[in-house]
């Protein structure tokens, strides 16, 4: 329901700098040379070009020129680049978007693909473009167009460095969470670097799921939705609660979303549905305004809805479920409500949240998710557990530059988890990209988790079979281990 706009990444945030010292060697040992340590620079000019061309105009390029014209289909630029062994690089993009933020594609090998967004400058700036991982021999990696209008002038492959130890906080914020959250938090906490758990929206889309793979997901996610009061009002039933409980009583981890239908201020019109009133084109609920006072109508109406899902969270409390909780998922999108009039009402409104579910209701049972990439969203530490993303890209990648991203913006002491995705994500791909999510969960329905050019009964089997996935089979007891 949500993932119907891709949301994808920002590869803007800096990755640790992977310069590797020169290789030091006994006397007795031959020297070692290893051609691919340092830093390399391949210049856009050199490469192969396809729909582009060379211009100068841009004063500051190094080499003889930079490439430009990405203006249409698959125009791109195409760099060859040998790698000893097969490796993981650091890939910087030095680049000039002078028509303001732009997006590109970068592709591997004529396959995966990923997105890079590209701030707007005046001038020249390197931008980090992720990690890529090359094969033994020769690889390809392409520029591609995307939204283009943007100049390319090299690119940098710096080996990546292993990844640090994580340094995990050991205790959820709230203080007073209970048994059953500290428990799951433990037990997280016991996998992360080392495991993946498997993760289903919908509790009929991880049965079907069982039964393609032979093995059910550990994690299943289910929503609110249909229990937010300006819905209820129009004739809908929640049955996620029970749902969830299901999955609980077979021994599953749960986590719940929310589609927050608004308040107050539905269109409902033919284009706009009542029921489509989470999406910021189809109301005019202004959160903004709402939360200006704690007196005026509209906080009412938003504390209203806040209280009528801490009744749905509690018969989860009450049956010992404990929650992986994420509210005003994909914030910064600004396509829902909650995100419409940007960080600061969002993040005042997570608060609120926060305050009224722990501290009002006494909610202890939750463990709190935060969904958006950049800084400036961030609630802060004192409200978060778990830092996710969602991230719809075909070809079931590992997704390394929002899990740095997340690393970065957590200072690696927070947990990291892939909250929704369009693609399950392949272990071999998540070990050699060192992309240490601690789950992931497929979305629903016949677009993603059925469709197989998302996800192939291949990859599918491949990945619930993997000795790094986790499933719910895998998972029994975790509450006293
Ligand atoms: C509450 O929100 C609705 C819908 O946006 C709006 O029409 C109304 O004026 C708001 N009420 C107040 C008191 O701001």
């Amino acid at each position: 329901m949500t993932g119907m706009l891709s949301y994808l990444l920002y590869g803007a945030v800096a990755l640790a700098a992977g310069v590797r010292g020169v290789p030091t060697c006994s006397p007795q040992d031959p020297p070692t040379t290893d051609p691919d340590a340092e830093a390399r620079t391949f210049e856009a000019e050199d490469g192969t070009l396809s729909g582009t061309t060379i211009d100068t105009a841009q004063a500051g390029y190094t080499g003889t020129g930079y490439v430009t014209g990405f203006d249409e289909g698959d125009d791109k630029v195409t760099f060859t680049v040998d790698s000893t062994t097969t490796r993981l690089y650091d890939l910087n993009i030095r680049v000039a978007a002078i028509y303001g933020e732009k997006r590109t594609y970068v592709v591997l090998n004529g396959g995966a693909s990923s997105e890079v967004y590209f701030p707007a400058s005046d001038d020249w700036a390197d931008i980090s473009g992720g990690q890529l991982l090359l094969s033994e021999g020769s690889n390809t990696i392409d520029i591609v167009n995307n939204w283009g209008w943007y100049l390319i002038d090299s690119i940098t492959l710096t080996p990546s460095t292993p990844r640090p130890p994580h340094e995990i906080n050991a205790e959820l914020v709230n203080p007073a969470a209970n048994a059953d959250a500290t428990a799951l938090y433990a037990y997280l906490r016991s996998i992360y670097g080392n495991k993946i758990l498997s993760g289903q929206q919908e509790l009929s889309d991880a049965n079907w799921v069982g039964e393609q793979t032979g093995k059910i997901p550990a994690v299943v996610s289910v929503d609110l939705m249909d229990y937010s009061p300006s819905r209820v009002e129009r004739g809908t039933v929640g049955t996620s609660v029970e749902e969830a409980i299901v999955h609980s009583e077979r021994g599953g981890i749960v986590s719940v979303l929310w589609h927050w239908n608004a308040p107050t201020g539905l269109y409902d019109t033919e284009e706009h549905k009542w029921w489509s009133g989470f999406y910021t084109d189809a109301t005019d609920f202004d959160v903004e305004a709402a939360l200006s006072s704690t007196t005026n109508a509209n906080h009412t109406l938003l504390i209203r809805d806040i209280d009528a899902i801490a009744v749905q969270l509690k018969r989860l409390q009450d049956a010992g479920v404990p929650v992986l909780w994420r509210p005003l998922h994909e914030a910064e999108g600004g396509w829902f409500w909650w995100g419409a009039k940007g960080a600061e009402p969002a993040k005042k409104l997570y608060a609120v949240l926060y305050e009224r579910l722990t501290e009002y209701h006494g909610l202890n049972n939750l463990i709190w998710l935060w969904n958006s990439l950049l800084e400036e969203w961030y609630p802060g530490d004192a409200t978060v557990d778990i830092l996710t993303a969602d991230v719809y890209v075909q070809g079931n990648g590992p997704m390394s530059t929002q899990y740095n991203q997340l690393i970065e913006l957590g200072q690696d002491k927070k947990l990291i988890a892939a909250a929704e995705v369009g693609a399950a994500p392949l272990p071999d791909l998540l070990q050699a990209y060192e992309a240490q999510w601690l789950w992931f969960t497929v979305w629903g329905g016949d677009s993603y988790i059925r469709n197989p050019d998302w996800n192939s009964p291949e990859n599918l089997q491949t990945i619930y079979d993997s000795e790094y996935v986790l499933t719910l089979d895998e998972i029994q007891g975790w509450r006293s281990s």
